[in-house]
């Protein structure tokens, strides 16, 4: 049987977005329309005839401008997979208006598959550390410079993950931004004998590209919202 490419709308034509719009055809998507600062001013891209068909947006743009795009885009019943860090103090209008339209959206600080792993393993650590009184914990994290967010959507993620798993000492929080890495994370645990680090390195940005496509092939035909971190071992 031959598969019908899902319609793809990107939003955010950076780094991200040139890369999914270049891989999109061999994982089953159309990218049918592109949406950036130039075309997209304040929302404006955003229409009933854009959008015309189009089965899933996918945006990696600023997180200045996801909250009124991502609510735009509900108003017209399409499903949405987020990339976009640093918005997420918007969540409970986002989700309402997602609600209300009965439409869907995952979003995700992260859509690797290795760095969700990394989550569930540092929530193991961290509880095993809560216990261990000696031991303080400690974040770091190192992006290129052109990033916009410090922390990174992902350490904040990974705070969850250590207070979550009931680690309640102070964690010290480092975010460095030079040059041109797409992302290291550690986690680590010191004591006056030891240091324990667990660290993720991406080595580009293809596992985050390949995990959004995942997210936005799963998220049609859904309804509500989703963080990718709760749902990626489901998502084939
Ligand atoms: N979840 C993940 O796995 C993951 C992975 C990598 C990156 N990210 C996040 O994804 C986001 C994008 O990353 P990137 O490396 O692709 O950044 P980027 O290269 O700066 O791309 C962002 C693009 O969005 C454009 N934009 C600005 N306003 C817009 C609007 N109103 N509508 C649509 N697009 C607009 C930007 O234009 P200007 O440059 O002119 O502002 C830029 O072209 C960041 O928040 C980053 O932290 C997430």
């Amino acid at each position: 049987m031959i598969e019908v490419p899902l319609k793809l709308a990107l939003v955010g034509y950076g780094r991200m977005g040139r890369l999914i719009d270049n891989i999109a055809p061999e994982h089953g998507f159309e990218v049918v329309l592109r949406l950036d600062e130039f075309n997209n001013q304040d929302g404006e891209g955003i229409t009933e005839e854009s959008l015309a068909g189009v089965d899933v947006a996918v945006d990696f743009s600023i997180p200045e401008a996801v909250p009124d795009n991502v609510v735009r885009i509900s108003g017209l019943g399409v499903p949405q997979a987020v990339g976009t860090t640093g918005w997420l103090e918007h969540l409970p209008r986002v989700r309402g208006a997602v609600e209300a339209n009965n439409t869907a959206l995952v979003y995700g600080a992260n859509y690797s598959i290795g760095v969700n792993a990394f989550y569930r393993i540092v929530r193991e650590a961290a509880r095993t550390f809560s216990a261990q009184q000696g031991y303080d914990g400690f974040l770091y994290e190192a992006h290129h410079k052109f990033k916009k967010d410090a922390p990174s959507g992902t350490a904040l993620r990974l705070l969850d993950a250590v207070r979550g798993a009931g680690y309640d000492r102070p964690v010290d929080v480092c975010a460095q931004r030079a040059g041109y890495s797409p992302g290291v994370h550690e986690v680590g645990f010191d004591s006056e004998a030891d240091t324990i680090s667990l660290r993720h390195t991406a080595r580009s940005r293809m596992g985050f590209a390949l995990g959004a496509m995942k997210a936005a092939r799963w998220i049609v035909g859904q309804r509500g919202v989703y963080d990718f971190a709760k749902i990626w071992d489901r998502v084939k």
